[in-house]
């Protein structure tokens, strides 16, 4: 298991830092807060820590509006905290993950004042300026992730720039090479100060068609969803050539040793998976998102399973993801009980698994009052539930009155179980939700069957869902109950075991042959005798 490279084997954990430890009691998460908080996340077990953004940025989307992408925004330190943070995360034996941000930087980054200041600036190719169409209006009929022409009118200059996200987050232009040298060196600069690897944001969205064609609208459409929804997105995302581009990132990467390249992609399965790139020169990890969408059904997921599995490449390593910062909390979705499932499931699947801060203590649905809303894309569509303010609220440390993540007034409010769901409280309470993420984790790092081991389904019948992960002589069953009723499932012929792990983390130690019995919303891990 230690010849696999760490991030096949490890776990990645993702922290949205404005929200994980506040150190200086403005309310906001920083550096130094990880670095106090470094300790759970060994006892916890993962390997990995993926930090979204913290460059410099005036956080029109909350850091993903990059102002300078080789330094730190002074909410959350600088680069000497930077520096101590990744020391300290080395020396316990993590790896760091950081978010890189290169399909738009920010409206006030250096480059697009350069850029706007006249049309024949030696900048202006770097993001992408169009003519206003024949009869006047914007270029084309693309429309932005958060709503609204993705065209914005620059007065002084005459034209259009494009914008995939707000219109404080200008698209560059990836078919200029300077613009490619220069997020190379980006990464260089970063990859030297000791970072383990990236986190792609959008990578899918690189690359945008030539000729600017019209998007095709989308049949499927229906009124009170998002704008962005209103047309597919064929011309704008996904294009061929993004593939170049990627390679290159990862080529420099490979001059370094064991780096990792992660990339966002919001694409069904047969797309996403051709993001690990011709001869696997691709992304390492294109994110996998199919639990974040999918029916909470056990035929729907062993398909969607199946469908994965059988759609890599060769070579190439599948991962999973539960939730993170743009999605809906996982106990929000599925609700408190079948949380502790999915849990079971992230982290017995085959695959690297990214597990989200604050889900391992299984926080749920937090109501956030209109004014306090902070999420630019709920500002731009209210109303249609799309907020992700739900999903990035304080991390709930102890019974403190602030939770223990800040000694000032949080950017976001805490849930209101935090008194109660909270990390101190529910690590001496042997039947939490954080010991069992811990149990599974902990499970999964001594198992190469559930580490590197292979996947088979087992069956799907029902709210039953059960598969079997092997390595050698290394076999466990998994077995899930995704529903609100007690089940029975029947152990296949010839096989012997004992249950090392239930959800509930009672009536483990069972030895167990022939029929099982599985509460309501229980999933179980079967070691197998042989
Ligand atoms: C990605 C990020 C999201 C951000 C968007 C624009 O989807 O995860 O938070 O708003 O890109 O950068």
């Amino acid at each position: 298991m230690q010849e696999t490279v760490w991030w096949k084997r490890g776990v990645i954990y993702q922290i949205y830092p404005r929200s994980f430890q506040d150190s200086n009691a403005d309310g906001i998460g920083d550096l130094d807060g990880i670095r106090r908080r470094l300790d759970h996340l060994v006892w916890l077990g993962v390997d990995a820590v993926w930090i979204s953004p913290v460059y410099p940025s005036p956080m029109a989307d909350f850091g993903y509006d990059v102002a300078d992408y080789c330094d730190i925004d002074p909410n959350f330190g600088n680069l000497e905290h930077f520096r101590a943070l990744i020391t300290e995360i080395h020396e316990r034996g993590l790896k760091l993950i950081m978010d890189f941000v290169p399909n738009h930087s920010s409206d006030q980054h250096a480059w697009f004042k350069e850029s706007r200041s006249s049309r024949d600036n030696p900048k202006r190719d770097w993001y992408i300026w169009r003519d206003a169409a024949p009869g006047g209006g914007p270029p084309n009929n693309w429309v932005s992730n958060f709503g609204g022409s993705a065209w914005q009118w620059d007065e002084a200059t005459g034209q259009y720039y494009y914008h995939a996200f707000l219109r404080e987050q200008p698209d560059l232009n990836w078919r200029n090479r300077e613009v490619c040298e220069a997020m190379h060196d980006v990464l260089r600069f970063w990859l030297d100060l000791g970072v383990d690897g990236f986190r792609v944001d959008v990578i899918w969205h690189l690359m945008k068609d030539e000729q600017f064609r019209d998007n095709p609208p989308n049949p499927a459409y229906v009124d009170g969803r998002p704008e962005i929804e209103s047309l597919l997105q064929i011309h704008s995302t996904d294009q061929p050539d993004v593939h170049d581009v990627i390679a290159r990132m990862r080529h420099v990467l490979d001059g370094y040793k064991d780096r990792v390249l992660i990339g966002e992609v919001y694409l069904p399965i047969d797309r996403l998976v051709t993001y690990y790139g011709r001869e696997l020169a691709g992304a390492h990890l294109p994110f996998n998102f199919q639990l974040l969408q999918t029916a909470w059904h056990a035929g729907r997921i062993a398909e969607l399973i199946d469908e994965y599995e059988g759609s890599i490449p060769d070579g190439g390593w599948p991962n999973w993801v539960l939730g993170n910062h743009d999605q809906p909390r996982v106990a929000a979705r599925v609700g408190e009980d079948q949380a502790r499932v999915a849990a079971m499931l992230l982290l017995t699947l085959r695959g690297t698994p990214t597990l989200y801060y604050g889900d391992e203590i299984g926080i749920g649905r937090v109501a956030i009052p209109a004014h306090a809303v902070q999420d630019p894309w709920e500002k731009n569509e209210p109303g249609l539930g799309i907020g992700r303010d739900p999903q990035r609220t304080p991390m709930q440390w102890d019974a403190s009155a602030k939770a223990g993540f800040t000694e000032g007034t949080p950017w976001l409010p805490l849930s209101e179980d935090h008194r109660t769901r909270n990390v101190a409280v529910q690590a001496s309470d042997p039947t939490s939700m954080l010991t069992l993420t811990r149990a599974l984790i902990m499970l999964r790092r001594r198992s190469p069957a559930l580490s590197i081991g292979a996947y088979a389904l087992l069956n799907a019948k029902g709210d039953v869902l059960a598969y079997e992960r092997r390595c050698g002589h290394d076999r466990y069953m998994i077995v899930l109950n995704l529903g609100g009723k007690e089940e029975l499932w029947n152990l296949p012929e010839n096989v012997t075991g004992e249950i090392v792990l239930s959800t509930t983390l009672g009536g483990a130690d069972q030895d167990v042959a022939d029929e099982i019995r599985l509460r309501p919303d229980e999933g179980i891990v079967i070691q197998c005798h042989r």
